[in-house]
Order: C-alpha cells, then sequence, then structure tokens
C-alpha cells in the first residue's frame, strides 16, 4: 500500500476489501484492486509517469483524468494508444510505457 492508496476500512461506502487485480507494469508485477483503471493501480504502486513525449522524451502520466488529454497512453497486452485513465485494469494485463518517438529524432 502506498499514500496514494487510502485503507478499505476508511471507505463510507464499501467498507469491505475488494478482490485484487495483479498486473505487470514494465515488466514489473504490480496489485490494484477491481475496479481500478490502469493509470490508478500504477498510480496507487508509485509511478506517476507512464508515456514519454515524442520529441524530448519527458515524462507524462495522468492531467485530465477523464479521456480528453490523451497524455497517459500506454501500451496494453500489445494495443498501443490506450487511455490508461479509461480502461478498466484486468488481472493479468501487461502494460508498457508508451514511447513513440518522431520520425529522424534521437530519443
Ligand atoms: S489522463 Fe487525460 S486522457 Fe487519460
Amino acid at each position: 500500500m502506498t499514500a496514494r492508496l487510502l485503507p478499505f476500512s476508511d471507505d463510507p461506502i464499501r467498507p469491505s476489501s475488494p478482490a485484487s487485480v495483479s498486473i505487470q507494469f514494465d515488466g514489473a508485477p504490480i496489485e490494484g484492486v477491481s475496479g481500478q483503471s490502469i493509470a490508478g493501480v500504477i498510480l496507487a504502486s508509485g509511478p506517476l509517469g507512464f508515456r514519454r513525449t515524442s520529441v524530448s522524451g519527458k515524462s507524462r502520466g495522468v492531467f485530465c483524468g477523464i479521456g480528453v488529454c490523451f497524455d497517459c497512453l500506454v501500451e496494453v497486452n500489445g494495443d498501443r494508444d490506450v487511455r490508461a485513465c479509461q480502461r478498466r485494469a484486468v488481472d493479468g494485463d501487461v502494460v508498457v510505457t508508451q514511447h513513440d518517438a518522431l520520425p529522424g529524432s534521437i530519443a
């Protein structure tokens, strides 16, 4: 559990423990809870960035959190351009940081 994942006992609506979800992020197994988005699982485990910009390679993560900005694009089970804030995490998902270098760029 990290600082960004609250204890279930503090949830006033559903204080019981939900089912867990296990996904892989850049080769490392991470745990979340059933119903979380992929972004939510990643953020709760620690990393804030899971995409790199095309030009400078700078890290990006959740900006809007509602599917508008496309800052959270990741590759999920081989499918590119998945918005991590909009995709519910499914047990066994393999998530990879996405980076699309511009043609002819060094990154
Ligand atoms: S954080 Fe903006 S689309 Fe996902």
